[in-house]
């Protein structure tokens, strides 16, 4: 393979990972990594766009972040991981799209007045803010990465990227493909107390998390309400716990526990109990690899460090071509 499909995908430093994120994406980059060149990154730059007030904890976030991909499973022998601001090309190709777009399809952006409604506490009247997507394309394109795994939230960026690789194509020549999105297909696992999964919340199962704590967690876990004394019957399909069990448990054991729910042949701690060691087994590994990890935060960052230097000579290659063609290159 002289030239495997190139992969990009990235995400904001915003403190430690839970169980969504590595079912949500970080197990599709993981397989990703088989077939594909693939490029990693931590994207700063982005966090800035909301978090421009508070910058202290978005380097520390940036080695956590990179820590719980390492946990997950990331191999950094076969995928580059990088920062995105230690690549400067990723700014450079945003400020020359920056030329080229129109307002309005960045206006048009569906998370634009969304985000801003839910992020009411600050503002994001920012130049910075309306650009995010815009950033985003910079990040894919400055790779002339082919595909990018992301979630469903974000194929209105992708489409963007594909718009704008389009429009640079039509006005100035051929440079950049047009990236397809892949999508993961995920059993959307909620919070333990069967709202969204998220950490302002404190709901979440963290990658951090010992196998102790998530036992405990566990068995803490919102059930079916309505079953409220040990004989009542339950309804599984209403049950967080049992969206776990679909997602960690053996399939086949999935129609006992099932039956046993809905006639009040088993108990929701033992059911639960069960869950625990389903989890446990996914999440043994995953710990593991974190612990290791943990005690060398300065190799991570070196790995970062020099994942970045590699990603910046791919870069520069796109950059020399665009600015020939945007007649701005100077004999360089
Ligand atoms: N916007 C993405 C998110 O919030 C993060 C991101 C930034 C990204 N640049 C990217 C994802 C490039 C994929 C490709 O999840
Ligand atoms: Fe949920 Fe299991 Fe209790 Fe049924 S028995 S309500 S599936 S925890």
């Amino acid at each position: 393979m002289s030239h495997p499909l190139r992969v990009f995908s990235g995400m904001r430093p915003t403190g430690k990972l839970h169980l969504g994120h590595v079912l949500g994406a970080l197990n599709n980059w993981v397989e990703m990594q088989k077939t594909y060149q693939c490029i990693f990154g931590v994207v700063d730059w982005h966090a800035l766009t909301t978090e421009y007030e508070n910058v202290g904890d978005i380097s520390g976030n940036v080695v956590e972040v990179a820590i719980d991909w390492l946990a997950a499973g990331i191999d950094p022998e076969k995928s580059t991981l990088i920062i995105q601001s230690l690549v400067p090309e990723h700014a450079e190709l945003h400020l020359l799209f920056s030329m080229i777009i129109p307002m309005p399809w960045l206006e048009r952006v569906p998370t634009y007045k969304e985000q801003q409604k839910q992020l009411q506490g600050k503002d994001l009247s920012t130049y910075g803010f309306l650009g995010y997507p815009l950033l985003q394309a910079a990040d894919i394109l400055v790779y002339r990465a082919n595909a990018v795994p992301v979630g469903e939230d974000q194929l209105p960026h992708i489409e963007l990227t594909r718009e704008v690789a389009r429009r640079f194509n039509f006005l100035y020549g051929e440079v950049f493909p047009e990236p397809q999105s892949v999508l993961t297909e995920v059993p959307n696992l909620p919070g333990t107390d069967g709202r969204k999964m998220s950490k302002s919340y404190n709901n979440s199962i963290m990658l951090c998390d010992s196998p102790g704590e998530t036992g405990s967690k566990v068995l803490k876990m919102m059930t079916d309400p309505a079953r409220v004394r040990r004989h009542d019957p339950g309804n599984p399909e209403v049950c967080p716990a049992f969206t776990y069990h679909r997602v960690f448990t053996e399939g086949e054991k999935l129609p006992e526990i099932e039956q046993g729910c809905r006639t009040a042949g088993i108990g929701c701690t033992d059911c639960k109990k069960i869950l625990v060691q389903s989890m446990q087994r996914f999440m043994e590994p995953i710990y593991g690899r974190r612990q290791s990890w943990e005690g060398r935060r300065s190799e991570v960052l070196d790995l970062l460090v020099e994942g970045s230097r590699k990603a910046r000579a791919l870069a520069e290659e796109t950059m020399a071509e665009v600015r020939q063609k945007m007649h701005i290159h100077y004999g360089r």
